[in-house]
């Protein structure tokens, strides 16, 4: 396996792999790799004849006092698991090669950002498109593979390739859970042996939700109530968003129709986590 630090380098890469005939998926991560990228890796795998894995902790998607600096690094570690996972190259380029100086273009998606993390993450949003649009250029997969924890990064990226008519297609992969429900996430590292207990507490609220609407409840006020009481009796958790919208649309909604996203942010000590799950009514 290779690890590739330049554009140059990686153009070169590209370039050769087509001439060969090959088909290129791309993983986009920001490293500290865990099952939920493995997997999306392995689908890659199956699917592409040449694996890209990008390994760039993107700073325009980062919040002035958000966790940027202390997001976890691990290359040697991610080195490891993505060269057992079948990957051909990690593209690991330094900021100054993504974002050099006098850099000044930005790609912005109305709409589906203005609300959950796109309120709670003012800029978010148009660093994660600015980035992707970026490797997407450099690497010029055939397909790119994308998790659906963070659902509405899917619904943006998928706004982004069909509006700027970006000629790759997007595999979305189902969210991957520890044995307890736990999302897979790289912030998961961050959390305490009590906090990772109290982090539960998002998953059993999904689950609340889902039984709540098998049982005929699709008033939307109505599931989010019981969903924020059932965070907030656990103590270590800090709600930032508990939000029931359309899917894929992401409108407002009263009532829970037949597809609808209910997304939820919640701070266990100082980490953010998020999770979501599709009702349908
Ligand atoms: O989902 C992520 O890890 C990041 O938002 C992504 C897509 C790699 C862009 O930096």
């Amino acid at each position: 396996m290779k690890i590739i630090e330049t554009i140059k380098d990686m153009k070169f890469f590209v370039q050769q792999a087509k001439e060969k005939g090959l088909s290129i998926g791309l993983v986009p991560t920001m490293g500290s790799l865990h099952e939920g990228h493995l997997t999306l890796m392995r689908q890659a795998k199956k699917e592409c004849d040449v694996v890209v894995v990008s390994i760039f902790v993107n700073p325009t998607q980062f919040g002035p006092n958000e966790d940027y600096g202390k997001y976890p690094r691990d290359l040697t570690g991610d080195s490891e698991q993505a060269s057992k996972a079948g990957v051909e190259v990690i593209f690991h380029p330094q900021v100054q090669e993504m974002y050099p100086k006098g850099y000044n273009s930005f790609i912005e998606i109305d709409g589906i950002t203005q609300k959950l993390c796109g309120l709670s993450r003012p800029g978010h949003f148009r660093g994660v498109a600015t980035i992707v649009a970026k490797l997407l250029n450099i690497i010029q997969p055939d397909k790119a593979f994308f998790g659906q924890k963070d659902a509405q990064q899917v619904l943006v990226l998928q706004r982004m390739v069909s509006d700027l008519n970006m000629n790759v297609i997007l595999e979305i992969v189902p969210i991957v859970r520890e044995r307890d429900g736990l999302a897979m996430s790289s912030r998961n590292a961050f959390l305490s042996e009590e906090e990772r207990g109290a982090a539960l507490i998002l998953y059993r609220s999904l689950q609340l939700a889902q039984q709540l609407v098998a049982k005929g409840e699709l008033n939307v006020e109505k599931v989010k109530h019981q969903v924020i009481m059932n965070i907030q009796g656990e103590e270590r958790a800090q709600i930032d968003y508990v939000e029931i919208h359309s899917y894929p649309l992401l409108e407002n909604v009263d009532v829970i129709g037949e597809k609808a996203l209910l997304a939820l942010a919640v701070r266990i000590g100082n980490t953010r986590l998020i999770d979501n799950i599709i009702l349908e009514g």
